[in-house]
């Protein structure tokens, strides 16, 4: 087991890539808070499958976007395993609209989840992590940050705006014993992917050379692998899951 022993948090793991990847960590032998902000049943049942696997699982509700809330979580996190390792900054929402009909809390929406949130979280556990000399941070961006995408203005900015944020982390922290990556995903079956209308669907299944979408549980190894040693020589990277859609 390449974790055993580590504790982790992640953001939005009461379903998709959250979810699996709180699961891919917790088979590795770490304890891992489940963070959610609505799902409590959904949130429950990950952290009773992570239970079986023998691991420690405590459920962490907070609205990632609202720093009190968030720096109330991780108080009760650090207070219930002693110390935080390892941080996955995966919550995130879309408001879906062309630029001219976005309104300021629909771009606000989506910033205040996906890239305050991220600060939120980090800033929230990273003293913890310089004391210990210790630490992992995952942040889950997206391909759309990388290329942008018609009606995803307010995603695609905070999605490079966490990628730009990851990269500074990487060079203030890397001696501090943290490394900080981030984990680019294409088009994931989740119900993000799943609430896309069929047509539209196709089209992008045409230009993924791999021609699938990938799978949540593809993401979660490879978070793992870059939180576990096998990643001990990585830190500020960015690593796209995409089926090879941008190359
Ligand atoms: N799916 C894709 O194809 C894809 C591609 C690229 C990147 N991504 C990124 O991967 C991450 C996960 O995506 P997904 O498709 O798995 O999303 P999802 O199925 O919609 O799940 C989103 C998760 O985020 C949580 N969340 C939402 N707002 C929150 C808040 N304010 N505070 C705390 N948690 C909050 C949700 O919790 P509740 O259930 O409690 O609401 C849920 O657990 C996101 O950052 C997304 O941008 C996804």
């Amino acid at each position: 087991m390449k974790l055993k022993g580590r504790t982790a948090l992640v953001t939005g793991a009461s379903r998709g890539i959250g979810r699996a990847i709180a699961l891919a960590l917790a088979a590795e032998g770490a304890d891992v808070a489940v963070n959610y902000v609505s799902s409590e049943g959904p949130a429950k049942e990950i952290a009773e499958q992570i239970q079986k696997l023998g691991r420690r699982a405590i459920l962490a509700r907070a609205d990632v976007g609202d720093f009190p809330d968030t720096f109330r979580m991780a108080q009760e996190v650090l207070k219930e395993f002693g110390h935080l390792d390892i941080l996955i900054n995966n919550a995130g929402v879309t408001s879906d609209m062309t630029f001219v009909k976005m309104d300021h809390a629909s771009w606000r929406k989506v910033l205040a989840v996906n890239l305050d949130g991220v600060f939120n979280c980090t800033k929230a556990f990273i003293d913890q992590m310089i004391k210990q000399n210790y630490g992992r941070v995952v942040n889950i961006t997206s391909v759309i940050g990388q290329i942008g995408n018609f009606g995803q203005a307010n995603y695609a900015a905070s999605k490079a705006g966490v990628a730009a944020f990851t990269k500074s982390l990487a060079k203030e922290l890397a001696g501090k014993g943290i490394r900080v990556n981030a984990v680019a995903p294409g088009f994931i079956e989740t119900e993000m992917i799943e609430a896309i209308p069929e047509k539209v669907r196709q089209r992008l299944l045409d230009q993924i050379p791999l021609k699938r979408f990938g799978r949540a549980d593809e993401v979660g190894r490879a978070v793992v692998y870059l939180v576990s040693s096998d990643g001990d020589y990585i830190t500020g990277a960015e690593l796209s899951i995409n089926g090879g859609l941008l190359m």
